[in-house]
C-alpha cells in the first residue's frame, strides 16, 4: 500500500491559516445575516429579483460557514462561535432596516468586496504553507463571490 502522505504545512502555518479563516468567517457571518435581513425588507419594484437573489445567497453562504468551520476543525482547532466575537472582528458592519433597495444592493456590493479581499488573503497564508484543500475551498468562494458580483451589479445597471 503506498504511504500517506500529508501536506506540509506546520502548526504555527497552521495557526496563521486558522486566523484568517476565523477572520473570513465572522465576516461571513455578519453579510449572512445582512442578507437574511434585506431578503425580508426589500420593498419597490425589484421586489421579486432582489427577495429571491438574497436568499439564494444566504443560502450559499451557509453552506460556506459550514465548510470554514469544519476546516479549522480539520486543524484540530475550535472556530469563533459567539456573535459578539463575529461582531468585534468582522469588518463587513450591520446596518438598520431602514435601507432602501439601491443601499441594500450597494451594501451586498461592498461585502461582496471585502469577502473577495478576505479570501484572497487568507488564501496567500494557505497557498505559502503548500495547503491546497483551503486554497481549493477558497478559490471556490472567490469564483462564486465575482460571478455574484457581476450579477447584482448588472442588475442595478
Ligand atoms: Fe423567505
Amino acid at each position: 500500500m503506498k504511504n500517506y502522505r500529508k501536506l506540509g504545512f506546520d502548526s504555527q502555518e497552521t495557526k496563521e491559516i486558522v486566523e484568517s479563516l476565523n477572520t473570513l468567517m465572522a465576516n461571513y457571518h455578519i453579510h449572512y445575516q445582512k442578507l437574511r435581513n434585506y431578503h425580508w425588507d426589500v420593498e419597490g419594484h425589484s421586489f421579486f429579483e432582489l427577495h429571491e437573489f438574497f436568499e439564494l445567497e444566504y443560502n450559499a453562504v451557509k453552506l460556506q460557514i459550514d465548510e470554514i468551520a469544519e476546516r479549522i476543525r480539520i486543524f484540530g482547532m475550535k472556530p469563533i462561535s459567539t456573535l459578539k466575537e463575529y461582531l468585534d472582528i468582522s469588518e463587513i458592519k450591520e446596518t438598520n432596516n431602514s435601507l432602501g433597495s439601491e443601499e441594500m444592493t450597494n451594501e451586498i456590493l461592498n461585502d461582496f468586496e471585502m469577502l473577495i479581499s478576505l479570501s484572497i488573503d487568507a488564501h496567500e497564508k494557505s497557498s505559502l504553507a503548500g495547503d491546497l484543500a483551503t486554497s481549493d475551498l477558497l478559490i471556490g468562494y472567490i469564483k462564486r463571490t465575482e460571478k455574484s458580483h457581476w450579477m447584482l451589479s448588472s442588475f442595478i445597471k
